[in-house]
Parts: structure tokens; C-alpha cells; sequence
């Protein structure tokens, strides 16, 4: 198999090419990433570079470059996991957002279908389906009612991978996955964002009434679903992934506070993000029985070990908070004597 996966010096983009490389040590990877903000090499130090793993500094947006890149890469799947991601930023300029996460996966579907690719798998997200009350679950049949900014152009992206299917044949597959949590997350996200600032004797502003309910999944669960779908997948089809691990944003506040020996004055109450969604929960019956995928980490576990990753590697998030990880591209290419 070669892979070309979009947006893998990212969080869940570095954890999947991590994972991929271990289980299918056969396959041949090309990254592909603009290396915004978000964007760390550092995420893939270990595993990048080599003859197996080629990595492309580029954007999804630049036609021409996708185009040369599908050329000399030869790709047979396409995963795109390149997005702008975080909703607070979306609230405060949508302009990017609609870029990057709309044009961006058009130019790179359009790149896919000239170059001929078998399977492109779009990374869409529970987001989609807005907000849930009290009860219910999202599934696949769902409205589709986005919130913010960021989900309207998720959103957007997923319909596009819809229409792509139907009007030209091309084989789109696509997941909905629900709130990831593990190594390598950037710390702008509530959980890294909270083991960082209790680390520093900070406190950690939660937002409106911190009931807020989020189903967390940790990304080696995703791993497995993104590639469970993407071998086996309906072309065509649309997953749900889910952790079945519904929580508060207290609840979570509560066990990171205590797991880093904390007490409960460091939790502050926020005015509340604009527009903030109150509940997300999956229904992930289809990838159960059509795939036989199954989350296997248990989240007080992989909480905890996560906890112990941000703790264990204070320079990978000193790195992100002090902008060195910034100059990283250029350190690794001297390096590599590139
Ligand atoms: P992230 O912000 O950590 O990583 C995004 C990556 O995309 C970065 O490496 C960035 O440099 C790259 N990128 C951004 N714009 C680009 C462009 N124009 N061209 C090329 N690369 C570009 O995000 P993440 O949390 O790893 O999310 C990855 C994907 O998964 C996104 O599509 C996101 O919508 C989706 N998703 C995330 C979650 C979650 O909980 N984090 C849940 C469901 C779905
Ligand atoms: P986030 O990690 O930004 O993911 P998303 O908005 O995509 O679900 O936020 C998770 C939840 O935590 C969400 O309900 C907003 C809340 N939150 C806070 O209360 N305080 C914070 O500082 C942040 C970043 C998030």
C-alpha cells in the first residue's frame, strides 16, 4: 500500500502514521503538511524521513503543488486529516477555516481524481451533527445542523465527499469521530491546555457551567477505526466513531486536578464559548457490525497514561509554548543534511 496522508505533523495525523507504521510495516507513507501552528514535526521525529515515510511540506490548498506531489508519490489511498481544528480560533476568525478545511479538501479530491487514487477518506468529525440534549445519541442518519464555524466547514467538507461520490464515482469514504484525547495533542485543547497550566500551578478556566458533555475516545482507538475503514470500508460509506465514554468537562477537570495532586480551587468558571455545543454522544452501531470495530482503551487508564505522557515530556509542550517547535522543519532538514 502507499498511503499519502494529509495533516500528519498534527495530533491524531502523527499518532495514526505512528500506529500504521508498526502494524503494516510494509506500507509506504508520504505526509503531507502545511506545518501551521498546529503543525509539529517534532510529532513524527521518530518515525519520518526514512525511505517508508517521505514527508511534503505543502498545502492542500496549492493545486499545483497536491498535483506534482500525486506525481512523483503515486499514492493508491488518501487519508486527509489536514484541517484547521480549534473552535475557539474559529469563532474568532472563520476566514482560514473555510479555506483550508473547504477549498483545501476540494483541491486535494480533485489532485485525488486526476491522480487515480482507489480509496480517499475524508476525516470529518461529530461536530457535524450540532448538539444533543440531554438524551439520544448521534448516528449516521442524523441531521446535519453545525454550530461553529469550524463545524460548518467540517461539515462542508464532509458533504463535498458526499458529492464527489455521487456525482463523479469517486470512492469517498468518510468518519465522524467524537473528541480525541492522548500524546502529542496541542496544548491549546482542554485536556493538554489543563495538564499544562495545573503543571505550571495555573488555573484552568472552564467554560459557562462545565456541564458540557463530551464522549472522549483515545486516538489509538481512532487509529484503528481510520484503519479499519479505509481497508475495509464501503466506498461511499460514513462511520461514526465514538469511546462510549460520555463526561463532563467537570468530571474531567476534577480527574486531571486530582491526578496531578491538586484541590479544587484551581478550577475557574469562564464566561462561556459563543455558540457552545452542549452535549455530543455517538451511536457507533454501523462500524461495529460492518467493520467489528470496537474501542479497547479504558479511559481512566488512558487518562491517566495520557497525564504521564504531558508530564514525561514537558519539553515537547515547552517547545509548542515557547514557538522553538516552530524552527524544528529547518532543524530536521540540517540534520538530515538536506
Ligand atoms: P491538529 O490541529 O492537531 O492538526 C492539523 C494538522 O493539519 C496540522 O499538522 C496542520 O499543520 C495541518 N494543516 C492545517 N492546514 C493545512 C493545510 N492547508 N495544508 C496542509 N496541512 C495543513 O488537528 P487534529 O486534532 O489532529 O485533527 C485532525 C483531523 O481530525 C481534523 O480534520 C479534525 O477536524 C478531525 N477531528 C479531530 C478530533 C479531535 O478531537 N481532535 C475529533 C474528530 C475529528
Ligand atoms: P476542545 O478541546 O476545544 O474541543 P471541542 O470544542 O472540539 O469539543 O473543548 C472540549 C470541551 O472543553 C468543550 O466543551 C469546551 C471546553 N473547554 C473549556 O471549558 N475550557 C477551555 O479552556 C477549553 C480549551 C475547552
Amino acid at each position: 500500500m502507499k498511503l499519502l496522508v494529509t495533516g500528519a505533523a498534527g495530533f491524531i495525523g502523527s499518532n495514526f502514521v505512528r500506529y500504521a507504521m508498526k502494524v503494516h510495516p510494509d506500507w509506504e507513507i508520504a505526509v503531507v503538511d502545511k506545518l501551521t501552528y498546529a503543525g509539529n514535526l517534532a510529532n513524527l521525529e521518530d518515525v519520518a524521513g526514512g525511505p517508508k515515510c517521505r514527508f511534503h511540506r505543502a498545502d492542500i490548498c496549492d493545486a499545483e503543488g497536491m498535483d506534482r506531489i500525486f506525481s512523483s508519490e503515486r499514492p493508491d489511498a488518501v487519508i486527509n486529516f489536514a484541517a484547521e481544528t480549534h473552535v475557539d480560533r474559529s469563532i474568532d476568525d472563520p476566514s482560514l477555516f473555510l479555506k483550508t478545511n473547504i477549498v483545501g479538501t476540494q483541491t486535494l479530491m480533485d489532485a485525488s481524481r486526476k491522480a487515480g487514487v482507489d480509496r480517499y477518506l475524508q476525516i470529518s468529525t461529530d461536530e457535524v451533527y450540532g448538539s444533543l440534549g440531554a438524551t439520544g445519541l448521534f448516528t449516521e442518519e442524523s441531521p446535519l445542523k453545525p454550530n461553529s464555524p469550524y463545524a460548518a466547514s467540517k461539515t462542508s467538507a464532509d458533504l463535498l465527499a458526499r458529492a464527489y461520490f455521487k456525482t463523479y464515482g469517486f470512492p469517498t469514504l468518510v468518519t465522524r469521530c467524537s473528541n480525541n484525547y492522548g500524546p502529542y495533542q496541542f496544548p491549546e485543547k482542554l485536556i493538554p491546555f489543563f495538564v499544562t497550566l495545573l503543571h505550571e500551578g495555573k488555573q484552568v478556566p472552564v467554560y459557562g457551567d462545565g456541564m458540557n458533555v463530551r464522549d472522549w475516545i483515545h486516538v489509538d482507538d481512532h487509529s484503528r477505526a481510520v484503519e479499519a475503514v479505509l481497508l475495509r470500508g464501503r466506498p461511499g460509506g460514513i462511520y461514526n466513531i465514538g469511546g462510549g465514554n460520555e463526561r463532563t468537562n467537570i468530571e474531567i477537570t476534577k480527574f486531571l486536578i486530582e491526578a496531578m495532586g491538586k484541590d479544587a480551587s484551581v478550577m475557574k468558571f469562564v464566561p462561556d464559548r459563543p455558540g457552545h455545543d452542549r452535549r455530543y454522544a455517538i451511536d457507533d452501531t454501523r462500524i461495529r457490525a460492518e467493520l467489528g470495530v470496537v474501542p479497547q482503551v479504558p479511559f481512566q487508564e488512558g487518562l491517566a497514561a495520557t497525564v504521564r505522557w504531558y508530564l514525561d515530556n514537558e519539553s515537547w509542550w515547552q517547545a509548542v509554548r515557547s514557538g522553538d517547535y516552530l524552527n524544528f522543519y529547518d532543524r530536521w532538514y540540517s540534520k538530515a543534511g538536506r
